[in-house]
């Protein structure tokens, strides 16, 4: 049986999926006796989290980017107190999906075992690991799934929680995903571009229509501050490069108003393409690894300097029109977890019983 009277349990979640699994998990221990409390995981450091977690259990909950954890989360992971042999465990969730009735799971690749094996290096004991399909968020990409869908996959998840849970209640081993380690470890060199590209390049993507009334939500729910309110007379939200797509300013936005253009990502593409081609004469005589840094950084500096262009572009009503009628996600459907409410997500402990 597991001895701990405390469980901590640290999430990072965009739009509820993880913060619900970490809800959940807390109602699982405080049944059995242990009290939990659910803390954000990028506020833990400020939330009076004391400086070892010894007689503690350690829950930590992110959502899968690009088949690994996102940045935030392992940087606030290694961020976290020493671990002195306390009990831990790591839940990815991932994008579940629902078609013509049949079930088909995400793929968290090395996520939850990348974050497990960081809270082994400080000390913690690794109790359990586990995927966990919830409704795909990913709404920058597709469709947000129905709530029927979406409620399908939710009930499924919380039953696998709790077995997850039971089992090392009971004291047990639970790791789970192995064939998702090895599948995600044959990816490690996609996840490694999104980490140190992709997520910059999709970050750059995002802009509000001329539905914006200029609320200010989506800047101040931001979980990695990523959003700068702009402009005077009428507000507008920038993204910068903290922005971890995590999809919550655009599954809350009141308005339906962010949206991810699609032709810009093309434009934008295609302009990095060329502006690297010319200045290929330039790097050419470099030798090979200054060419990749330089091209690196040139790559992140077109990033940079079309998106303000584009977002200046985009304050004209009509250009914003242009820009909203050729991106896919003003049809999208919005998703977020349905019982959760952005200022859950907001707040930053939910106490134990
Ligand atoms: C940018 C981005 C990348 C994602 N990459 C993956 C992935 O590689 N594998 C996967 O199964 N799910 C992926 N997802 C889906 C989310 O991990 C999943 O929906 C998760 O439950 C969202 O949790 P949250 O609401 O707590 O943020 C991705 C979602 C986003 C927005
Ligand atoms: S939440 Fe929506 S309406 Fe409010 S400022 Fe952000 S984009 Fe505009
Ligand atoms: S800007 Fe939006 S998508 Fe990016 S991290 Fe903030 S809330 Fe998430």
């Amino acid at each position: 049986m597991l001895m701990s009277t405390h469980a901590s349990l640290l999430y990072f979640s965009g739009t509820g999926n993880s913060y619900r699994a970490a809800v959940w998990t807390s109602g699982l221990l405080n049944r059995a006796g242990i009290d939990a409390t659910v803390t954000s995981l990028v506020e833990q450091h400020l939330s009076g989290m004391e400086e070892t977690s010894s007689g503690r259990i350690t829950g930590v909950f992110l959502p899968t980017h690009g088949f690994t954890a996102p940045w935030t989360v392992i940087r606030n992971v290694l961020r976290m107190p020493r671990g002195d042999g306390s009990p831990a465990f790591v839940v990815s969730t991932r994008a579940g999906i629902r078609v013509a009735g049949v079930c088909i799971p995400g793929m968290e690749g090395t996520a939850a075992y990348l974050i497990a094996l960081i809270l082994a290096l400080k000390g913690y004991r690794i109790r359990g690991v586990s995927g966990l399909d919830m409704p795909s968020n990913w709404m920058a990409l597709h469709w947000g799934l129905s709530p029927a869908n979406a409620g399908v996959i939710i009930a499924r998840a919380q039953a696998r929680m709790e077995r997850f849970i039971g089992g090392i209640l009971q004291g047990n081993r639970v790791y789970r995903g192995g064939i998702c380690l090895a599948l995600g470890l044959l990816l490690s060199p996609v996840s490694f571009l999104y980490l140190i590209a992709g997520r910059f390049f999709l970050a750059k993507l995002f802009f509000a229509d001329n539905r914006c009334t200029g609320c200010e939500l989506c800047a101040t729910s931001c979980p990695c501050n990523a959003i700068r309110m702009q402009g005077k007379k009428q507000p507008r939200p920038y993204w910068t490069f903290s922005c971890e797509s995590c999809m919550r300013c655009m599954g809350f936005c009141p308005e339906h108003a962010v949206q991810a253009t699609h032709s810009g990502g093309v434009l934008l593409w295609y302009a990095t393409h060329y502006i690297l081609a010319a200045s290929a004469a330039f790097l050419v005589p470099l030798p090979k690894p200054f060419t990749l840094i330089a091209g690196y950084f040139i790559r992140l500096g077109v990033f940079f300097l079309t998106y303000i262009l584009f977002w200046l572009l985009g304050r004209i009503p009509l250009v914003n029109r242009l820009f909203s009628w050729t991106t896919l996600t003003r049809i999208y459907r919005r998703y977020h977890e349905p019982e959760t409410s952005v200022s859950d997500l907001v707040r930053k402990t939910l106490p134990g019983k």
